[in-house]
């Protein structure tokens, strides 16, 4: 069973579906759960809709628990784990399902639970508490294991990541239950399955390794994994800043320092900053914990301060190219957090947005796939929502570019710069050109080139 049908759940659910285990999906969203049943997915992920239209009779849908719980063997956690106001981790969402276990299970045949969403050192035992609480209001007591698995998948890249990780970490001082979950993750460890045709294996990929490990350790991992890697982004973000200035291209030294195997190429593209659904509430939460135990996290406590600069960048060079910004029309390409996927939690896109129309800015966006939950998220916003880039760049003064989706690739700049009113572009990714926008006459402006 995975209770919660989000980004992970989802995708955890269908994928332990067609690797051939039983599995119920539970959401107490009742659309969510209304809509997977008709075989529409809730969530833009790619392959995901092939994968549900493809599940048969392996998954069903419920916002229910009661039912199946009594049967189930696992039941992996994955609600969502938002920030307090205070950087902490609101445990509630987690709690509640923790609740519900304790109100449902069969005592004589516990199920293992896995904490799969993200959350702070000690949860484990905190959702054992819950449920043993919930136990005894029943007048019941048994034995059960609850084991930390935290997930690592990239969304945009879900069902890959989950099909052909890097590794399974699985927290668990419990044997018993470390071999039943051994047992669900054998095909991935193995790689016995066929692959989807939506989600093909790629050539090269080696088997994921098994890091078994105390609760506490596997808790840590994730917070470990995401500051160190919110804290590089960052990093290059600020080198970024200093190439600028002394006339250096931070593209040529992430490729120059990236090819070093001890520093690695990945996440060393510089940009308008770190966003989505985890690195910046994990930074966070991180950050909260280690205060909590008097031991400041400086280096992460700057990568998070690094970050709520770089999102004002795109709106300073904004400001050196167009001079007046109020008045101006300003173009946004993109308002998901990253490309390939519709989450716009802590998008980069929603801070720029806000500070151009707090600058009397008129703002037209455009986003392949992340629109309609950017205008529910933010329904009282004027702005102008476009159905293509070009559309977005007409009679704009700038156009910004906040989400490297591929088809900006391939826009007809030519036809673009006729359409604007001044020929500007921001590329907040350093997706595009420099070189070939300069020469159709446009003043483009990276970060840190
Ligand atoms: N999204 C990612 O890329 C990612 C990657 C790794 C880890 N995580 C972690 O995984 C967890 C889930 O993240 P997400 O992005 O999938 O969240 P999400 O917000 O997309 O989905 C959470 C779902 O849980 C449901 N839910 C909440 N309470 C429930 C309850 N009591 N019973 C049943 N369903 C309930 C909600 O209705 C929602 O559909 C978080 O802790 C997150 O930090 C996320």
């Amino acid at each position: 069973m995975v209770v919660g049908t989000g980004y992970v759940g989802l995708t955890t659910g269908l994928a332990l579906g067609y690797l051939g285990h039983n599995v119920t999906c539970v959401d107490k969203d009742t659309a969510i759960i209304d809509k997977l049943e008709r075989g529409i997915s809730t969530i833009y992920e790619p392959g995901l809709e092939e994968l549900l239209r493809d599940s048969g009779d392996m998954i069903k849908f419920t916002e229910n628990m009661h039912e199946r719980l009594p049967s189930a063997d696992i039941v992996i956690i994955a609600v969502g784990t938002p920030s307090k106001s205070n950087g902490d981790t609101d445990l509630s969402f987690v709690e509640a399902v923790g609740r519900e276990i304790g109100a449902a299970m069969n005592p004589a045949r516990p199920p293992v639970i896995i904490n799969k969403s993200t959350v702070p050192i000690g949860t484990a035992r905190r959702v054992e508490t819950v449920i043993k609480e919930e136990l005894e209001r029943r007048g019941a007591a048994c034995n059960f294991c609850v084991a930390s698995n935290p997930e690592f998948l990239r969304e945009g890249a879900a069902l890959n990541d989950t099909f052909y990780p890097d590794r399974i970490v699985v927290g668990t001082e419990d044997v018993a239950a470390l071999n039943l979950i051994r047992q669900m993750y054998a095909p991935i460890l193995e790689q016995t399955f066929t692959p989807p045709q939506a989600v093909p294996r790629a050539e090269g990929y080696s088997l994921p390794a098994l890091v078994t490990t105390s609760p506490t350790s596997a808790e840590l991992i994730k917070y470990t994994a995401n500051a160190f890697l919110a804290t590089k982004i960052s990093f290059i973000n600020e080198f970024a800043t200093i190439a600028e200035k002394v006339g250096a291209d931070i593209t040529e030294v992430a490729k120059g320092i990236g090819l070093d195997k001890r520093i690695g190429p990945g996440f060393l593209k510089a940009g308008v900053g770190w966003g989505g659904s985890c690195f910046p509430k994990d930074v966070r939460s991180i950050l909260f914990t280690s205060s909590q135990y008097n031991c400041e996290l400086k280096l992460v406590q700057a990568a998070l301060e690094v970050n709520r600069l770089q999102r004002m960048k795109v709106i300073e060079k904004l400001q050196q190219t167009l001079k007046v910004i109020r008045g101006s029309t300003v173009g946004l390409l993109g308002l998901a957090f990253k490309p390939n996927t519709d989450d716009i939690r802590e998008s980069p896109a929603i801070d720029v947005i806000k500070e151009l129309l707090d600058m009397g800015a008129r703002v037209k966006v455009y986003d392949p796939i992340a629109r309609d939950k950017y205008r529910q998220a933010y329904p009282d916003q004027e702005i102008l929502y476009c159905d293509s880039a070009a559309q977005a760049a007409r009679d704009s003064d700038a156009l910004v570019l906040i989400t490297d989706w591929d088809e900006f690739w391939h826009l007809p700049w030519e036809e673009i710069g006729e359409s604007m009113g001044k020929k500007i572009i921001i590329d907040g990714r350093n997706m595009l050109s420099g070189e070939e926008l300069r020469q159709l006459g446009f003043t483009y402006t990276g970060i840190g080139r």
